[in-house]
């Protein structure tokens, strides 16, 4: 029997409309559907960067999970946010004649540690005494763990200020990912990896020096990144934008545009603060992916994820 053309539309029309929510198609590259990302890995329940933080990532079923990066004086890959280890280690008293003024302040920057000096670092106690002894992963214990559970969605951080000691981030980044086979889009299916920057110069670094084909996504944080000419400018460049959920929530039109020129949207990033406050977490990443029509976000608190 032949379709009738009033069944050919009803399908075609029926094909556009998602059956609820949760079939919606309506997400973008490099995402297949809306996607949960662990900030820092699972950093509400446990110390940023830390393989506990990563392996409760895991377990509350993130999508990709989050290392940023920063490099030792020998030249390794570490996954720390900071460009400096006061905040996260107890640096300070074990190595108290290291320091230098930094803006005012006494800092203990990452790239004049070697990798054997910052593995002597309790990079758990200052989230609580329950994690004494942890240490800071590198990039390569990270992936160790991650691949074949969740994507990777790795950070260069501070590139430029490496760039200035001699040291070339997207390159280390790249060679890592190539040593691992991760390094061109769908090598390992359980693994995507997108790529993140701030930084236009290290974006245009990884595709024009390194040849990077992966995903990348611009991180923004500024109005004049999310005008229309703005987003337009990074077509070609990258293949998403991640705002912060302020600049969505100022100019919610950015998810649009962003769309209409086959950008995907990230946002970051959400945490639930005081105590008791994880349904209101779990209630505003599903506005911002319901309503807002954001592709992904990044969270503190994956176990909050509105799950699909
Ligand atoms: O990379 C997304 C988000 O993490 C950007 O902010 O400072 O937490 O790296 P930050
Ligand atoms: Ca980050």
């Amino acid at each position: 029997m032949r379709p009738t053309l009033a069944l050919l539309l009803t399908s075609a029309i029926a094909a556009c409309v998602p059956a609820s929510a949760e079939d919606s198609p309506r997400v973008f590259p490099p995402y297949a559907r809306p996607t949960l990302i662990a900030h820092r890995g699972d950093s509400g329940r446990a110390p940023e960067h830390t393989i506990p933080a990563y392996r409760l990532a895991l377990e509350a079923g993130a999508d990709f999970v989050e290392p940023d990066l920063q490099i030792t004086k020998d030249g390794v890959l570490v996954c720390l946010h900071d460009t400096t280890l006061e905040r996260t280690t107890d640096v300070e008293s074990v190595f108290p004649g290291r320091s230098r003024t930094i803006k005012g302040r006494e800092a203990w920057p990452v790239a004049d540690f070697t990798l054997e000096e910052i593995r002597r670092l309790d990079a758990g106690s200052w989230k609580g005494p329950q994690f004494k002894g942890l240490r800071v992963p590198t990039f390569q214990e990270m992936i160790d763990l991650v691949r074949g559970h969740a994507g990777i969605i790795p950070e260069t951080k501070a590139p430029e200020a490496y760039e200035g000691l001699g040291l070339d981030m997207a390159g280390l980044l790249m060679d890592a990912l190539r040593k691992n086979g991760l390094d061109v889009p769908g090598a390992d299916p359980k693994t995507p990896v997108v790529v993140q920057s701030f930084s236009i110069g290290s974006i245009k670094a990884l595709r024009e020096r390194h040849g990077c084909k992966l995903p990348i996504l611009a991180l923004l944080d500024e109005p004049g990144q999310v005008t229309g000419e703005a987003i337009a400018g990074l077509k070609g460049l990258v293949d998403g934008i991640a705002p912060s959920k302020n600049l969505v929530l100022k100019r919610p039109g950015l998810v649009d545009d962003a769309h209409r020129l086959g950008l995907s949207v990230t946002v970051w990033t959400f945490r639930a603060g005081a105590a008791g406050s994880s349904q209101q977490v779990r209630e505003e990443m599903a506005r911002f992916l319901g309503d807002l029509k954001v592709d992904a976000v990044f969270t503190d608190n994956p176990d909050q994820f509105p799950r699909r």
